[in-house]
Order: structure tokens, then sequence, then C-alpha cells
């Protein structure tokens, strides 16, 4: 079976298409809208909608041309639906929708965060094994700092995440803080790695918030970065990096000291963390032993998006959506068909 899947949770366009038969990626697009939202240094979810529009059928065409198909040689459509910006999705389910109604082929719904989860396994497309479960899982992107004890495919348990801003967020105000261009997250990570020194590193302390079981925060972080930067020259670039560096390390080691402790804590062996933060060189140094997908399939893609797809295809629990199907911004969302059945 061939799944063309779609993703516009937020602002990269993204196709991809699998081969559910010979379990193999035939193509995987993906058109970042960043460029156009440095100017407003973040995202601007009506700008985002706006892109999706100009973006996703350059997508969606790169794709069927990669894998030198035609709508009507896909088998099933599916997108993600859920969460995300509303009018990023909207556009995303709408031209989804339709492709299939015009291809006269179902489609389905998918959730972004529970196709985040599983893109670790995106290394079996290469024939490559995949990290053993269980799994102390950690979805760690711009929107969403999420923490799940897995058990095995489409078998897990939400166990917290954060109680404010997700660790992206956090790297973005920092950047933002000290007059980095969107998204500071990358920058951040490219300057400290390339650049900063220990002493760098350490010559801020800034808090690392003390929370509850599986949960983080970060808006403590950012409190104390915009007053370290009231005091601070920022034509001075040595004491800019000595923030972004020592920042870097308080959102890093909360995250890190906040997962081994969850994985102590249930005894689980397998760490793996995935989402845009999870590009981060840094945190795959200090986390040496856990899994992490490619750069490319940490950040938002619809390969991801396809495998998941695939699984429920094999398992024969890809449900069919009706044409009434929309689409829900916010993770309390989650439905039984997405989130794995309990
Ligand atoms: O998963 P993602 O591409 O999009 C969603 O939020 O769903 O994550 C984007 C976030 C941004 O906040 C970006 O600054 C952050 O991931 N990010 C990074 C790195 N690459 C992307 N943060 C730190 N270090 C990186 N290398
Ligand atoms: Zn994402």
């Amino acid at each position: 079976m061939k799944l063309l899947a779609v993703d516009t949770s937020c602002d990269e366009s993204c196709a991809a298409i699998i081969d559910t038969d010979r379990w193999a990626l035939l193509s995987d697009v993906i058109h970042s809208h960043v460029d156009s939202m440095k100017k407003f240094g973040g995202i601007v979810p009506e700008i985002a909608s706006r892109e999706h529009l100009r973006g996703l059928p350059l997508a969606v065409h790169e794709a069927l041309e990669l894998a030198q198909l035609k709508p009507t040689d896909i088998d099933h459509y599916v997108v993600t639906n859920r969460p995300g910006l509303i009018g990023a999705l909207l556009v995303g389910l709408s031209f989804t929708k339709s492709l299939a109604f015009a291809s006269q082929k179902p489609f389905s719904t998918l959730n972004h965060i529970e196709a985040h989860l599983f893109s670790p396994l995106l290394t079996t497309l290469e024939g490559k094994k995949a990290p053993p479960f269980p799994w102390l899982a950690c979805v760690v992107s711009g929107g969403h700092t999420e923490i799940f004890h897995v058990e095995s495919l489409f078998n897990y348990t939400w166990l917290g995440g954060t109680l404010d801003d997700a660790a992206g967020e956090a790297f973005d105000k920092v950047g933002k803080l000290l007059q980095l261009s969107y998204p500071a997250g990358p920058k951040i990570d490219k300057w400290a790695r390339e650049s900063a020194t220990q002493e760098h590193r350490s010559r801020h302390k800034f808090p690392k918030a003390r929370t509850e079981s599986h949960t983080l925060s970060f808006s403590g972080l950012k409190t104390a970065v915009a007053l370290q930067v009231k005091k601070t020259d920022l034509s001075n670039s040595d004491e800019v990096l000595s923030i972004a560096a020592s920042a870097q390390e308080a959102i890093l080691d909360a995250i890190v000291d906040k997962l081994l402790h969850s994985q102590q804590i249930l005894g689980v062996p397998t760490l793996v963390l995935t989402g845009g933060v999870a590009c981060n060189s840094r945190l795959r140094e200090k986390l040496p032993q856990a899994h992490f997908p490619s750069p490319k399939h940490c950040s938002d893609n619809a390969a991801m998006v396809a495998l998941l797809a695939g699984y429920y295809a094999k398992d024969n629990r890809l449900k069919i959506e009706p044409w009434s199907a929309t689409a829900y911004p916010s993770l309390d969302s989650f439905s039984p068909h997405s989130m794995g059945e309990k």
C-alpha cells in the first residue's frame, strides 16, 4: 500500500510517501517557512497558514514527482490534525481531504506528537535496528516538552510535561532577548559549540526549576535571563555568548536531570529524545547513551507521519475518517485512535 502523509502543524509544509509492502520511504519533502518568520521574530499563525497555502501544494507535488507517482496511485491519504496552529492544521487537512476526494481514496488523521514519539523507528525504513522497547521518551520541541513511558508500539503513557514554556520556546525567547534572529535554538547551539569555553557556559548560574515528578518549567529561566540582559552591554559579544551558553546549559541540564531521574524511578533502560531541540549537539553530548532520530527527522517532517500511518495500516487500525473530520489545536484533544488504544 502507498500512503501519502502531510504535516502542517507549525511552520513547515511537509509531505512524504511510504510504500508499506516494501517498508520503504519513497519521498520525504520539507518546505520551511523560517525565512518568512524571521522578520517577525517568531511564528505568526496567520502567516504560517498563508505559507502553507503556498508551500504545501509544492511539497506534495515534489513528493509525488520524487516517488514517480500520480495522486491516483496513492492508496490512502494521511494528515496530522492535532495539536498545532489551528489555521495551519486546517490548510493541511483541507488540502489532504481534497486530494483524497478527487482521487476517490480514503483518508485518515493522526496526532503530531504521537508521530514525533515514534519517529526513532524511522531507522527501520533503512533496514537498521530500532531502539529496544520499553522507552522513556521525550518530545522536546518549540511547542511541546512531553515525557512518555513507551512499553511498545501504540502502548504508552503520558507522564508529564512542561508547566509553562516548551524547551524550544525557551531557546527562542532567550535568543530574542539577546537580539538573535528566529529560530534562536540552532544559532545558540552552533555558536556555543564553535566558540564557548567551559567558563562561558558556567559564567551565569541561571535557575533550574525544581518541579514535581515528571514535569519541567522554563519561565523562571527566561525571567533570570531578561534581568541579566538589562545589566549587559549587548555590543559585547563575549558577554552575549556567555549568556547564551549559560542559558543553554540551564535548559539542557533541566531536561537531562529530569529524564535521568524519571528513567531511574521507572527502571526503563532505553532513553529516546525527539523534536526540534533534540537536534542540539550539546544535548547529544550530555546524553551519549540516548537514541535520537537524525536532525532532519527530529524537527517537523511528514516521514514520521507516514511511518506511524504505516504501522497503523499494518495492524489494520488505520481508521478512515469521514469528510466532516476537523482539526484541534491542543493536546487535550488526544483521542484513543491517535494516542494508542488502552
Ligand atoms: O519540532 P520543531 O521543528 O517544531 C515544533 O515546535 O513542532 O521544533 C522547533 C524548535 C524551535 O524552538 C527551535 O529553536 C528548536 O526547536 N531547535 C533547537 C535546535 N534546532 C531546533 N533548539 C536547540 N538546539 C538546536 N540545535
Ligand atoms: Zn513538531
